[in-house]
């Protein structure tokens, strides 16, 4: 699809909006375009409409609450809402929790991807001229289905299949599926496979907030093995450019690699975050004098991969797309969110963030 094609005032259909990346994407089309968005989310633990309280209320933004795996509501959905771009970001994310119970990752990645793809396939062939051409449906997927590099290369989009873990290999058949229904039913799709992200608004069960979280408090910081693992950062709002410019210019029935460029080891990304903590919150918990003292080496987990790190080029020069943060920026700038948004850790950590959409209705009805 060409830039020019993508009508100044688009609808986009948000998978996963209340998600860590999901809502970054949808503060983006927000502030940054004049295109409308509906956020479809079943608000699972990992949903949460309080990381997107400052655009709940404009005119061009919509939520509801459905289930991918629901295909009457996704049908309705794709027929009332008439979306431009679907950019499906909907999944269970988390890699212990799927080694832990795999179910749910098989349900939502597996069959929910379909249902957004066969219920995309109908809603596109009801579809005519400009607007059957310009259709785009964007699965955003991971760096994990292509398995674990040694100490040398990168992935690139034509790395072959290798996942690890019950959600890597969910991820993968989703993948699978996209390229499936492209290829069988001309279905317009585009897929991008990114590294990990970290910035504002994640979960505290990823590395980077738990860290953050746990060093504040004073407990443990808790290492799988050695923590010589490689991960290659990538800023979420970084990630949301990105997302964006593949799904309003990328190629149909291609596939885009995203990466930051920033391969660390799981100890230095930690060891990093702790000399942030003792420079900007020098009033230590009880007991240490550096945050680096809580390090805690734990059982590593099964499969854990060694290394990733994504070859970026094709995004950087078909769609002239680059990471504007380095690890260091970046990081520095999550650190002080955490540190200034103490009101959204709460809610996450007491589960009060799950009933933030009848508390708020409640006090805008009381005003
Ligand atoms: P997240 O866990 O923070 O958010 C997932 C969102 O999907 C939540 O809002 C949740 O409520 C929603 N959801 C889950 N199951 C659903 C269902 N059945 N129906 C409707 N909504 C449902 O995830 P994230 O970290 O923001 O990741 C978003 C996407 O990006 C995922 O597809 C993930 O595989 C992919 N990805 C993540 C990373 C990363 O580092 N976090 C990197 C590369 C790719
Ligand atoms: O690579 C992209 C993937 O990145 C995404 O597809 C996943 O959705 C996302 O969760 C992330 O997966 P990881 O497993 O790499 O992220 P996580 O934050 O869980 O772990 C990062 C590294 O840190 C990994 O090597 C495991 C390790 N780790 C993690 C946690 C939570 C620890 O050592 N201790 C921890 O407590």
């Amino acid at each position: 699809m060409n830039k020019s094609l993508v009508k100044d005032q688009s609808r986009f259909l948000i998978t996963g909006g209340a998600g860590f990346i999901g809502s970054a994407v949808i503060r983006f089309l927000i502030n940054e375009t004049n295109h409308s968005v509906l956020n479809l989310d079943k608000l699972t633990y990992a949903g949460n409409l309080e990381s997107l309280k400052d655009v709940a209320d404009h005119e061009r933004y919509h939520f509801e609450q459905v289930d991918i795996c629901d295909q009457e509501n996704v049908a309705r959905i794709y027929r009332e809402f008439k979306p431009d771009i679907v950019m499906h970001l909907a999944a269970e994310s988390h890699v212990d929790r799927s080694i832990d119970g795999p179910a749910e990752f098989i349900h939502t990645n597996i069959f929910g991807t379909y249902v957004m793809l066969e219920e995309g396939r109908n809603y596109w062939n009801s579809l005519t001229g400009i607007e059957q051409k310009n259709f785009r449906f964007h699965h955003i997927s991971t760096d994990e289905v292509y398995g674990s590099l040694g100490a040398e290369g990168l992935f690139t989009e034509d790395t072959a299949y290798d996942p690890s873990s019950p959600y890597s290999a969910s991820k993968s058949s989703s993948d699978h599926l996209v390229r499936a229904w492209n290829r069988t039913y001309n279905l317009p799709v585009v897929i991008t496979n990114c590294s990990n992200n970290y910035g504002p608004f994640q979960f505290p069960e990823k590395l980077i907030p738990v860290v953050i979280l746990n060093a504040l408090k004073g407990e443990a910081l808790p290492i799988y093995g050695e923590g010589n693992q490689i991960r290659d950062w990538l800023y979420v709002e970084d990630h949301a450019r990105a997302l964006y410019k593949v799904a309003t210019e990328g190629t149909d029935g291609e596939t885009y690699n995203i990466g930051g460029h920033n391969e660390k080891t799981n100890m230095e990304v930690v060891k990093t975050i702790c000399n942030i903590l003792d420079e900007l919150v020098p009033e230590h918990p009880a007991g240490i004098s550096h945050y680096d003292e809580l390090i805690t080496h734990i059982a590593d987990r099964p499969g854990h991969d060694q290394r990733y790190a994504i070859d970026a080029s094709k995004l950087q020069n078909e769609l002239n797309w680059i990471p504007e943060e380095t690890f260091e920026t970046g990081i520095r700038k999550s650190v002080k969110w955490y540190l200034d948004n103490e009101k959204w850790i709460e809610h996450v950590s007491s589960g009060e963030y799950q009933n933030w959409m009848e508390n708020n209705y409640e006090l805008r009805e009381a005003k």
